[in-house]
């Protein structure tokens, strides 16, 4: 219960470092950046950070796309609006499942009425492109969706091959890449994917409630026989296009590219605060240079991996198609996992995760992205969890996980 004083207090959360799958700690300028004042929605200033925003995401997302935009919302908005847009009734689309978001991803495509074919894969793996691709010619889908990175499994797909099947097949490829833009490479024309979306709290280090978008003229081209544009904001000579109209409102992403366009039609009032986070992740993961910042989460894992291997400790999944930015670790026999987990939060205040589904209580995730990518944090968060297992049963030798993630770091791993 809280007293009346409590309610009044400011907020003062004792201090976390969040080496879970996301959020993480954001970087201290996009604080910043999301203390700047407001501004109208159309005031020459705010449209000009739109515009901006547009530029920087078609560089961190590697595309020459036009478009290129925030969709308001955490990222299963960004989910929601490319799959809304994308699938009328009856539409066939392929969802290979190797984790909890492939589920989310036939779970969205069901309700927007799609048929949906699903492929699986034990969690841990990732799918060949042959299967991909024999299941793209045996079931002749209209779209392909696909998680990148799953954060449940800590795996990442690769993409190229498929992107190559799904263009050469005449199909549009969607892909989730929540989890891996930013700290793993993602070659969105190169890998002629055909819409993606993403979130700032992964490794862009944002706090969520943005969700970056970019898709290419095949998307518009669909899409665009299906605008229908809202009573009340018309243009005049206005008339709709023939196809089925988008089953929401808010995730309507040809009202989105009128809004994100030289017409700013109205359609929500863009979420300034959130605008100028994702202005300022795109600006700082830039900077840095999107291949340097690959190469520190590559870094920080295998050290990390290498403690964490060196204390006695199992990786989860399959080595070759680790995402660079979370590792499993299987929970050693005898420690309570989620008991465990607490001490490292309330004793040393790291944040650590658990995941879900078959995995739930089987393996620990511990996030290494953005902000938190640090020598320093990987260091502390080794010597910590070697405490709190020993205070659990569990002895790995003697400094053995921070020793190994020093050679990585000294150059000797
Ligand atoms: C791969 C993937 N997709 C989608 C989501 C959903 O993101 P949000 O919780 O921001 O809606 C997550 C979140 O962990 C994710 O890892």
């Amino acid at each position: 219960m809280n007293s009346t004083t409590q309610l009044f207090d400011e907020l003062d959360p004792a201090p976390r470092l969040l080496m879970g799958p996301g959020p993480v700690d954001v970087y201290p300028r996009v604080l910043r950046a999301m203390s700047t004042p407001m501004l109208g929605q159309f005031d020459p200033q705010f449209t000009g950070y739109m515009n901006e925003v547009m530029a920087l995401y078609r560089q961190v997302f590697r595309t020459e796309n036009h478009w290129a935009l925030l969709v308001n919302g955490t990222a299963r908005a960004g989910i929601e609006a490319c799959l809304a847009s994308l699938i009328a009734p009856g539409d066939k689309v392929l969802v290979p499942i190797f984790g909890r978001f492939g589920h989310l991803l036939t779970e969205i495509a069901a309700r927007f009425g799609a048929e949906v074919i699903t492929l699986e894969t034990e969690w841990g793996g990732v799918f060949e492109a042959d299967r991909i691709a024999d299941a793209v010619r045996t079931h002749t889908p209209s779209l392909v969706a696909l998680v990148h990175g799953d954060t449940s499994t800590t795996m990442a797909q690769p993409l190229d091959e498929i992107g190559r099947i799904c263009r050469a097949a005449g199909v549009l490829l969607y892909v989730d890449a929540t989890a891996t833009l930013g700290g793993n490479p993602l070659e969105v024309d190169a890998w002629h994917i055909d819409a993606v979306s993403a979130g700032l709290q992964k490794c862009l280090s944002g706090p969520p409630g943005s969700a970056p978008v970019t898709f290419n003229e095949r998307v518009v081209e669909r899409i665009s026989s299906r605008k229908h544009i809202e009573a009340g904001i018309r243009p005049e000579g206005y008339t709709a296009g023939p196809g089925p109209r988008i089953a929401s409102n808010y995730f309507d992403l040809p009202m989105l590219m009128d809004y994100w366009s030289p017409a700013r039609l109205n359609h929500h009032t863009e979420a300034t605060t959130m605008l100028y986070a994702a202005r300022e992740c795109a600006r700082i993961v830039l900077a840095e240079g999107l291949e340097h910042g690959f190469a520190r989460h590559r870094l920080a894992s295998r050290a990390l991996r290498a403690g964490l291997e060196a204390m006695g400790l199992e990786l989860f999944g399959d080595a070759a198609h680790r995402m660079a930015n979370v590792t499993g670790v299987v929970i050693p026999a005898g420690v309570a996992g989620d008991k465990a987990r607490g001490e490292l939060l309330e004793d040393f205040g790291i944040e650590i995760g658990t995941s879900f589904g078959p995995l739930h209580g089987k393996i620990w995730r511990l996030g290494t992205m953005g902000h938190v990518c640090r020598k320093a944090n990987i260091l502390r968060c080794l010597s910590a969890l070697d405490a709190v297992l020993r205070r659990n049963g569990f002895e790995a030798p003697v400094n053995a996980g921070v020793d190994a993630a020093y050679a990585i770091y000294d150059g000797e791993g």
